[in-house]
């Protein structure tokens, strides 16, 4: 038998965007993991709040059933029940806690709640649970975008962070002036591909000589100028401006990770979120983390966007140290990390 305070067994619920997610881990042990992608936003090409809750409604119940399916376990296996409750939409986050409570309360289990941006930094214990702080890590996700000197749990500080737009949301931005799909973040990961990544030089905006603060929106605006200049881009123009972009992203997004490496001393890196999945950011990041001699980390691909796994493997470290919620715990829409 696995001694449940080492080897908990989690139930993770995750409902805050778009994404209905249930996984069951034991400690960091994946048993099984689940995500359903509301595709009904994609004709509006950005989210629909009203339409997330009602997916999430509509989603939640068979999700968690297809979770404990795959995972060979039942309900009564449960230690505790690990729910997003912040950062994201209202009405999203809702539907998740309220059934997480009801869960909880019907089989007398802890309840954790769990902060949807710490769950992406802990997202790549799921590969490599040895994986722990302190540790720089880079946040790159379709509502953040930051630099997170993490020292241990609950214990970070944001050494830097976007002063306009998230770094995932240049790329949906960028893909919707394009008009090639949503999410942009994966179209242009694959468009860039066909394209040539020096074929525009648009701006990397750097800020102040020793910032390690973003900036987005210049990039972006470069983009819309230069589709509005170019109303008829063919699909070989439409690649280069994607490979070109990209490439434009990940030069900053390089650039203020070497910065916030000398500033902190930080020899372990963590990379996170969203655009973590993106497969330029990963190949150069890994090469400076040669020549620098990090220790580079990031998590699995399907770990990268929303999804439960991250939220119970926050909630094992949770269980593990004692953190428990009430039942009372409320959503909260803009909740910070630190
Ligand atoms: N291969 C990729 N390359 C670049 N960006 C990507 C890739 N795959 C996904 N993304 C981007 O990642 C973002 C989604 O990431 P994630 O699910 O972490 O964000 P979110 O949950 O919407 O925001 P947050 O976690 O900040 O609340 C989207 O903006 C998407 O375009
Ligand atoms: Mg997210």
């Amino acid at each position: 038998m696995t001694d449940p305070d080492l080897f908990p067994c989690i139930l993770g619920i995750e409902s805050s965007c778009d994404e209905t997610s249930a996984a069951v881990l034991e400690g960091f042990h994946v048993r099984s993991h689940i995500v359903y992608s509301q595709m009904i936003h994609k004709k509006y090409g950005g989210v629909v709040p009203e339409l997330a809750s009602r997916a999430h409604e509509h989603a939640i119940s068979q999700v968690v059933h297809a979770a404990f399916e795959a995972s060979g376990k039942s309900p009564e296996d449960i230690d505790a029940l690990a729910v997003t409750y912040g950062p994201g939409l209202m009405g999203a986050l809702l539907v998740g806690l309220n059934y997480a409570k009801g869960f909880a309360l019907a089989r007398d289990i802890p309840l954790i709640g769990v902060n949807h941006v710490e769950a992406h930094l802990y997202a790549p214990m799921l590969e490599f649970p040895e994986l722990k702080p302190p540790f720089l890590s880079l946040l790159v996700s379709g509502g953040h975008t930051m630099l997170v000197d993490v020292r241990g749990m609950r214990d970070f500080s944001i050494l830097g962070s976007t002063r306009d737009d998230a770094a995932g949301e240049s790329f949906d931005k960028t893909a919707r002036l394009l008009q090639i799909g949503y999410p942009g973040g994966p179209v242009i990961d694959t468009l860039s591909d066909s394209g040539n990544p020096r074929a525009l030089r648009f701006p990397r905006s750097l800020l102040e000589a020793d910032s390690l603060d973003f900036s987005f929106s210049g990039m972006k605006t470069a983009v819309l100028n230069h589709v509005r200049k170019h109303p008829e881009l063919s699909d070989k123009e439409k690649a280069d401006i994607a490979a070109s972009f990209q490439e434009a992203v990940v030069d900053v997004l390089k650039e203020k990770l070497r910065r916030a490496v000398r500033a902190s001393g930080h020899k372990r890196v963590v990379l996170a979120g969203g655009v973590a999945a993106n497969r330029r950011l990963r190949a150069e990041l890994k090469k400076m983390a040669e020549k620098m001699q990090l220790e580079l980390y990031y998590p699995p691909l399907e770990y990268c966007t929303d999804n439960a796994a991250m939220i119970a493997a926050t909630g094992v470290m949770y269980q593990r140290a004692g953190l428990f919620s009430d039942l009372e715990i409320a959503a909260v829409p803009n909740l910070k990390l630190a």
